[in-house]
């Protein structure tokens, strides 16, 4: 039977300790761009992928987030009363269904997909990071994931060909390309400090069979003293085919100051152009 992904979750519960100090109070997914904040664009992406449920993984100082998506009867009720009825329209809460859990300590990637176990239950599954922002071509970042998956039916990531000084960074895989900007995976490598595997690097966006939830349960702490969820990809690529798409959309990292700055940029210009 053909499987299909209509589940997402979305782990936002890390510190954002490179955007310190603002990150102290203003969650990194709740960066303003272009007024909206960044976690928008992600659910935005989500719904224009067809996804129908999403889990955000949060902690304690993310309440932001659930505030900004819930319903705000004050601001209805203002905006009804002064008669400012065009601005109804920008407050209203997005057209899906979104789930909380609480990540008590952020103990890894790893550890915060796991929470989403009961969510997912035995479905597979997106997952898409909410500090990369995907600007879309003619397609949103997730929906090309799941055109592969809709083939493959298996284990799907995004993929990125980086600077080679750059790869100690991220986590690099080791593949063949069998068609396109498809890949096969065989191996994953968490930031190489020397001989990385290939050019082609982990960002973020996946879509995982439900049996990740197996070794990601096994909980080995890697790099960092954290549950990665690179080990748990390694692990699971010894027994599973898994897939990798170089997307054709651009990727900015608005945990660093200048992939933020980039992106704000980009987003403003690209509004100018659809005003003129
Ligand atoms: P990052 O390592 O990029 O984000 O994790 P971070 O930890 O928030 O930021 P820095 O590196 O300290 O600046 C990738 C994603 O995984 C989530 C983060 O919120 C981010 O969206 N994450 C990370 C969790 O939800 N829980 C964790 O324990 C760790």
């Amino acid at each position: 039977m053909m499987k299909t992904v209509k589940k997402a979750i979305i782990p936002a519960a890390g510190y954002g300790t490179r955007s310190l100090p603002i990150t102290k109070v203003v969650p990194k997914e709740m960066f303003p761009i272009a007024g909206k904040p960044a976690i928008q664009y992600i659910v935005e992406e989500a719904i224009e992928s067809g996804i129908e449920e999403i889990l955000i993984v949060v902690s304690r100082t993310k309440n932001m987030i659930l505030d900004y998506f819930d319903r705000s009867l004050e601001y209805e009720a203002f905006l009804e009363k002064t008669g400012k009825h065009h601005l109804l329209k920008k407050i209203v809460e997005p057209a899906i269904s979104i789930q909380y859990i609480r990540q008590p300590f952020a103990d890894g990637l790893g550890a915060a997909i796991l929470l989403g176990k009961g969510f997912a239950n035995k479905d597979p599954f997106a997952v898409l990071l909410p500090d990369d922002i995907f600007l879309k071509n003619d397609q949103p970042a997730l929906r090309e994931l799941l055109d592969v998956y809709k083939n493959y039916q298996s284990t799907v990531i995004a993929l990125e060909k980086v600077n080679e000084k750059l790869l100690k960074n991220y986590g690099v895989v080791k593949g063949i390309d069998i068609k396109d900007n498809i890949y096969e995976i065989y191996d994953i490598v968490e930031k190489p400090r020397s001989n990385p595997p290939s050019n082609l690097a982990v960002s973020g966006r996946y879509i995982f069979e439900p049996s990740i939830f197996s070794h990601l349960e096994k909980g080995h702490k890697g790099v960092g003293g954290e549950v990665q969820l690179t080990d748990s990809i390694k692990e699971f690529l010894k027994l599973e085919k898994c897939y990798g798409v170089e997307v054709s959309s651009k990727r900015y990292d608005i945990g660093t100051e200048e992939g933020y700055f980039k992106l704000i940029q980009k987003v403003m210009s690209k509004s100018e152009q659809e005003d003129e």
